[in-house]
């Protein structure tokens, strides 16, 4: 990485973030990391094993909305990525306090940082398609589109977006913002849809579908997007909103379908159940910016999903260890336990 060689992630024990941090470790011999993460019940120190120990690595246990602490950090970096985020929106639809405080606040403490800081090259901040609320392949979001959140979280990450953008205008700070559709790979907390179906399959429990099972979600593999942002690092313009598309629409119902198939489990598995409030039916992002740096998916959705399964059943110690979490039992059955008893099984 020619411009960033020392990198602050933030929310590095995250999903997305510690695929990341592995993905530079193993491809970026003169890169140094820093991971500050404050270990929610999201994040999970041992994503990054394989990360520690090596000296290139450096985990700091803070918040990313403790000032103090992230100036500190930011006098090591060239480059801040940002995945510090509450991310679930059944969890925004419960409790959506800690979406504002780390989603709206963490972002304004990193920006204020970043006006301090002026050696600091980049802020790369990670958004979501779902800031354009819905969207579909036949009018899909392009990155000049207006924002129509939906859900609490997704407004969280719009609020976001637009404070990077105003920090952009208003001081000239070099910010670029990346709006990725929905991304599948391994050490994904099961809360999410992919992690669940899979989960529960290999548990022989019900894969709880929303409504008709017809919503569409693009998919896109994380080993993809980290290369995305590893090109928008190097190469996005500040100022700058980047889609990042996967082009492999998928409606939920097939992916329940697909992920029993991988497992050789029994469709009679699917139960349709009372839907989100607020669910958007689909989701689609023209994503030409990005593709025109270069980038373009190399995974497509049946391998996608094949080896983020075998991933799963290759790791139950992994996922095992947060189903005894009585945090997460309980939110489990506060998100499934009547929708389950109300649920049908699905006809295909
Ligand atoms: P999710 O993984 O929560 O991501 P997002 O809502 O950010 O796209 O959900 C993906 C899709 O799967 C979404 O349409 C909601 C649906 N879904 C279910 O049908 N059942 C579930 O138990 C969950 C968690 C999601």
């Amino acid at each position: 990485m020619k411009d960033g060689r020392r990198v602050l992630v933030t929310g590095g024990c995250g999903f997305i973030g510690s695929n990341f941090i592995l993905y530079l470790l193993r491809n970026r011999s003169d890169v140094r990391v820093i991971n500050l993460d404050c270990l929610t019940y999201a994040g999970n120190r041992s994503n990054l094993l394989e990360a520690e120990g090596d000296p290139r690595y450096r985990f700091v246990l803070g918040d990313v909305r403790d000032s103090r602490l992230v100036n500190e950090l930011a006098e090591e970096a060239d480059v801040i990525v940002n995945f510090a985020a509450q991310t679930h929106v059944d969890r925004s639809l419960m409790d959506g306090a800690s979406f504002i405080a780390t989603n709206v606040h963490g972002v304004f403490v990193l920006l204020d940082a970043l006006r301090r800081h002026k050696h600091i090259r980049k802020l790369v901040h990670i958004s979501t398609d779902e800031v354009y609320g819905e969207t579909s392949r036949d009018r899909p979001a392009s990155e000049s589109d207006p924002l129509r959140p939906r859900n609490p979280y997704a407004a969280s990450k719009a609020g976001a977006d637009l404070l990077c953008l105003s920090f952009h205008t208003a001081h000239g700070l070099p910010v670029v913002i990346v709006r990725p559709v929905n991304i599948v790979g391994p050490r994904q907390h099961p809360e999410k849809v992919v992690p669940l179906f899979v989960t529960s399959a290999l548990q022989d429990l019900p894969l709880p579908v929303y409504g008709d099972g017809r919503q569409v979600r693009d998919w896109l593999y994380v080993e993809d997007f980290c290369r995305a942002l590893e090109l928008i690092i190097e190469q996005g313009e500040p100022g700058q909103v980047y889609n990042v598309a996967g082009d492999n629409p998928q409606e939920n119902i097939h992916l329940a379908e697909s992920i029993l198939d991988i497992l050789g489990k029994p469709r009679s598995l699917i139960r349709l159940v009372p839907d989100r409030p607020g669910h958007d039916r689909s989701y689609a992002l023209e994503a030409a910016k990005v593709r025109r740096l270069g980038w373009s998916p190399e995974v497509d959705f049946r391998a996608a999903l094949e080896r983020t399964v075998a991933w799963y059943r290759d790791n139950a110690w992994w996922w095992r260890a947060i189903y005894d979490d009585p945090a997460f039992r309980a939110y489990y059955r506060q998100q499934y336990g009547s929708r389950l008893a109300q649920g049908v099984p699905y006809r295909s």
